[in-house]
């Protein structure tokens, strides 16, 4: 099977996509909730997947990071010309995808470092303690406390950099900025570009949709588990009757 990256307009030739995702469909037993879903990304973009509650966000990174639920049961998933749509959760892990789930899943009973040295445990490795807490102060100023008694936007940090302590390629996060001040989303915003400049490609849920369109480079919206927009997130931004209608904002 060759990657079906001619089946896309919206790249140039000139830029085969990194992550292709193709005509996907996935159900949580007889519910069809991820309908025919295409998007490409580019090698260290940052794409903002949108849309509203119950649109299919959340199933669609599960879908990509090879979970079992929901199923897949058609299209494609391809990483840097290898089939995830053939590949089991680990697999799809052990190739790159690290999904940085809503619920952020500290461990509890384990000190900031413990959570980070637990995410080093097996090769290949990713970013050394000190190049993360380069990146995250607060972590480094917070090693030895327990990971769960941190703020919710350390704790975000602190799952975004669990991610970072593997060998990482495409990092997918769910509303990481959920329940967190604007100051603190504008410093983990500040950190997820610079982890963009360091190679990373990234897809982004959130429902500040504003605050992820001003951090990303393109946009796909989703509305009943469908496409319904992709381009640009400037696009998105300048577009106030498309975010009314599938954005409410
Ligand atoms: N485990 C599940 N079993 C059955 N249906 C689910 C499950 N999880 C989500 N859904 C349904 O799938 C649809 C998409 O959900 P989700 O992907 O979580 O949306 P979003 O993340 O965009 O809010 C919703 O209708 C939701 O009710
Ligand atoms: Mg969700």
């Amino acid at each position: 099977m060759n990657a079906p990256f001619n089946k896309h307009a919206n790249n140039a030739a000139t830029h085969p996509a990194y992550l292709s995702v193709w005509e996907i469909e996935a159900y949580y037993g007889e519910s069809y909730i991820v309908q025919n879903v295409s998007f490409n990304i580019h090698e260290g973009e940052i794409l903002a997947l949108l849309g509203r509650n119950g649109a299919g966000k959340t199933s669609t990174l599960r879908t990509i990071a090879r979970l079992d639920d929901p199923a897949l049961t058609h299209g494609e998933i391809w990483l840097d010309h290898k089939p995830l749509h053939e590949m089991k959760s680990h697999e799809a892990a052990a190739n790159g995808i690290s999904l940085v789930p809503e619920d952020r899943r500290i461990i509890p009973g384990l000190t900031v470092e413990e959570n980070l040295q637990l995410a080093q445990i097996a090769p290949p490795h990713g970013w050394s303690l000190d190049r993360i807490y380069d990146l995250f102060p607060r972590l480094g100023e917070r090693r030895k406390q327990e990971g769960v008694t941190l703020s919710g936007g350390e704790q975000q940090m602190l799952s975004i950099a669990r991610a970072l302590a593997r060998d990482i390629k495409v990092l997918l996060l769910d509303e990481p900025y959920e329940g967190l001040a604007p100051v603190i989303v504008q410093e983990i915003a500040k950190t997820l570009g610079v982890i963009r400049d360091q190679g990373i490609t990234t897809i982004i849920v959130e429902q500040n949709a504003v605050a992820a369109l001003k951090l990303a480079d393109r946009a796909v919206i989703l509305d009943i588990g469908k496409v319904v927009f992709d381009g640009s997130a400037a696009e998105v931004l300048e577009n106030e009757d498309l975010r009314a209608q599938y954005l409410a904002i």
